[in-house]
C-alpha cells in the first residue's frame, strides 16, 4: 500500500519505518530540511533500539523515502498518518495547532480519496475537528480515523511490529477496511484490531496512559507507607502482582514516572475533563503525588549529611527518564539535579545515552564522567535515578574504593537490601528497610 507519514518525530519515524518493513511504500514528510537531508543520507535522528537496522534496510530497498514537500507526500499516500507534536499548553491542554495546520493543507492539496489517520495523542473530538478543517477546503471525498499509538520508548519497534492490540476509531467502512488491510500483517498472532468510534479511540489512549500512571503512583504511595511501618514494598508488590486482576507489570515503585507521555497525557485528560464539566479528582492526586515522588530522595540525602549538602559531591547514575532512551523530558533526574544544586551540592553524572541532552540543558553547572565508576571517584555519595542494566551488577569493591562514604541512595530499587548489607554499604532505597 502507499502510505504517507507527516511528522518524523519519534512516533512518525517508528510508524513509517515499521510500515515499510511489511512491504508498504512509505513517504515521510517533515518541514525540517536538515533532518530530512540526514535521513535521506541514512542517518536515524533518534536513539531507539533496533530502529537503525530496519531503517537502513527499507531505505536501501527504496520503500522508505523522505521529503519536505507536504504536497508530494499527499500525492503519494492513500493513507496519510498525522504524527505531529501536540505539546502541552500552559493550561495543560494539548496544543492542536500543528495537527489542524496540516489538516488545512490537506484540504487544499488532495485530489483523490485519502484516509487521514490521527496518530498523535489528541483530545476527544479532534478527529471531528480535523474532518471539519479539511472539509472547509475541499469537496474531495476523504475519511478521518483515530489510531492511537501505544509504543514504549526503548521498545517501540517491537511494540509496533507485535502490538498487543490496535485501536482504530472509524465511522467509515471504506476507511476501516483499508486500516484492517494495513495492520493485518502485524496481528497474525491473533491479537485484536479493535474498531470503535473515533472519540472512544481518542479517549482509550488517554485513559490507558493515565491508568498506568495511576498504577505506578499507587505503588509509590504504598512504598512511602512501607517505609513508615517497616514493611517491604518488594514483598507487597510480589504479593499483589500474582493476582491476575492486578498483574505484575507497572507495579515498580521509584522516584516517579516521567517522559514525554505520562505527565503530559495525565494533565491533558484532567484538563479536557474540566473543559467538559467533569473533575477527574483522582488525576489531581496522581499529579501531586508524582511531583513529590520525583524528589523523594532529597530529604533522605540531606538527613544523611546532617542537613548540609554544600560542597558535597554527588555521583548521579542515570539521567534518562527510563532505560534504553536518551530522552530526558520530565526525567526525575532533572528535578533531583535542580534540588541538589539549590542545596549547594556538586554533581558528577553518568548516563549511557542521555548525557548530551543534559549537557545542553545544564552546560557547566554539573560535571559528567565518561564511565559509571568515574562519576563515583571521590564522590561523597552515589544516587541512582535510572535503572539502566549496566548499573544492576556493579563492582561493589570498586565502588567502595571510589566513594568517600559507603552510601547509596537508590531511586529504582536495583539491589537486594541484604546483599548491600553484606557488601558493607548503607543503602537507602524506596519503600524498603535501610
Ligand atoms: C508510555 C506507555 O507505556 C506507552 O504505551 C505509550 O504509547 C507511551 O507512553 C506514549 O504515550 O507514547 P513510555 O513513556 O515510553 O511509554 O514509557 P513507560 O515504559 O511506560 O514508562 C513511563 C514512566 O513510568 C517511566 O518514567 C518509568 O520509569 C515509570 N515506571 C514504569 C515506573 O516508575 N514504574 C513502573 O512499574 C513502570
Amino acid at each position: 500500500m502507499k502510505i504517507t507519514v507527516v511528522g518524523t518525530g519519534y512516533v512518525g519515524l517508528v510508524t513509517g519505518t515499521c510500515l515499510a518493513e511489511t512491504g508498504n511504500e512509505v513517504v515521510c514528510v517533515d518541514i525540517d530540511a536538515a533532518k530530512v537531508a540526514r535521513m535521506q543520507a541514512g542517518e536515524v535522528p533518534i536513539y531507539e533500539p533496533h530502529l537503525d537496522v530496519i531503517f537502513e534496510r527499507n531505505i536501501s530497498a527504496g520503500r522508505l523515502t523522505f521529503t519536505t514537500s507536504l504536497q508530494d507526500g499527499l500525492d503519494h499516500g492513500e493513507i496519510i498518518f498525522l504524527a505531529l507534536p501536540t505539546p502541552e499548553d500552559e493550561d495543560g491542554s494539548a496544543d492542536l495547532s500543528y495537527v489542524l495546520g496540516v489538516a488545512q493543507e490537506i484540504g487544499k492539496y488532495i485530489t483523490s480519496y485519502k484516509v487521514i489517520v490521527d496518530k498523535s495523542t489528541v483530545p476527544v473530538g479532534t478527529a471531528e475537528k480535523v474532518r471539519e478543517t479539511i472539509a472547509q477546503h475541499t469537496s474531495q471525498a476523504f475519511d478521518v480515523v483515530s489510531n492511537p499509538e501505544f509504543l514504549r520508548e526503548g521498545f517501540a519497534v517491537d511494540d509496533f511490529l507485535k502490538p498487543e492490540r490496535i485501536v482504530v476509531g472509524s465511522s467509515s467502512e471504506r476507511a476501516t477496511a483499508l486500516m484492517e488491510k494495513l495492520y493485518k500483517p502485524f496481528v497474525r498472532s491473533g491479537n485484536p484490531i479493535i474498531i470503535m468510534d473515533e472519540k472512544s479511540a481518542e479517549l482509550t489512549k488517554y485513559a490507558s496512559n493515565s491508568f498506568l500512571a495511576a498504577k505506578i503512583t499507587f505503588m509509590n504511595e504504598v512504598a512511602n507507607y512501607c517505609e513508615l511501618v517497616g514493611a517491604d514494598v518488594d514483598m507487597v508488590r510480589r504479593g499483589m502482582g500474582t493476582d491476575s486482576r492486578i498483574g505484575k507489570r507497572f507495579l515498580f515503585p521509584g522516584i516517579g514516572y516521567g517522559g514525554s507521555c505520562f505527565p503530559k497525557d495525565v494533565k491533558a485528560l484532567q484538563k479536557s475533563g474540566r473543559d467538559s464539566g467533569y473533575d477527574f479528582k483522582m488525576l489531581d492526586a496522581v499529579i501531586d503525588i508524582n511531583n513529590d515522588q520525583k524528589v523523594k530522595l532529597i530529604p533522605k540525602i540531606e538527613k544523611y549529611f546532617n542537613g548540609d549538602l554544600s560542597g558535597k559531591t554527588i555521583a548521579l547514575w542515570g539521567l534518562a527518564f527510563k532505560p534504553e532512551t536518551d530522552d530526558i523530558r520530565e526525567a526525575p533526574s532533572l528535578y533531583m539535579i535542580e534540588a541538589l544544586l539549590k542545596k549547594g551540592a556538586k554533581i558528577v553524572a553518568f548516563d549511557p545515552e542521555a548525557m548530551d541532552n543534559v549537557k545542553a540543558k545544564y552546560q557547566d553547572k554539573i560535571s559528567f564522567a565518561s564511565d559509571m565508576y568515574g562519576a563515583t571517584d571521590g564522590a561523597d555519595a552515589l544516587v541512582i535515578s535510572t535503572e539502566w542494566s549496566i548499573f544492576r551488577t556493579p563492582n561493589f569493591k570498586k565502588l567502595s574504593d571510589n566513594l568517600k562514604n559507603k552510601i547509596i541512595f537508590d531511586g529504582r530499587n536495583l539491589y537486594d537490601v541484604n546483599d548491600m548489607v553484606n557488601e558493607g554499604f548503607r543503602y537507602i532505597s524506596i519503600g524498603r528497610r535501610e
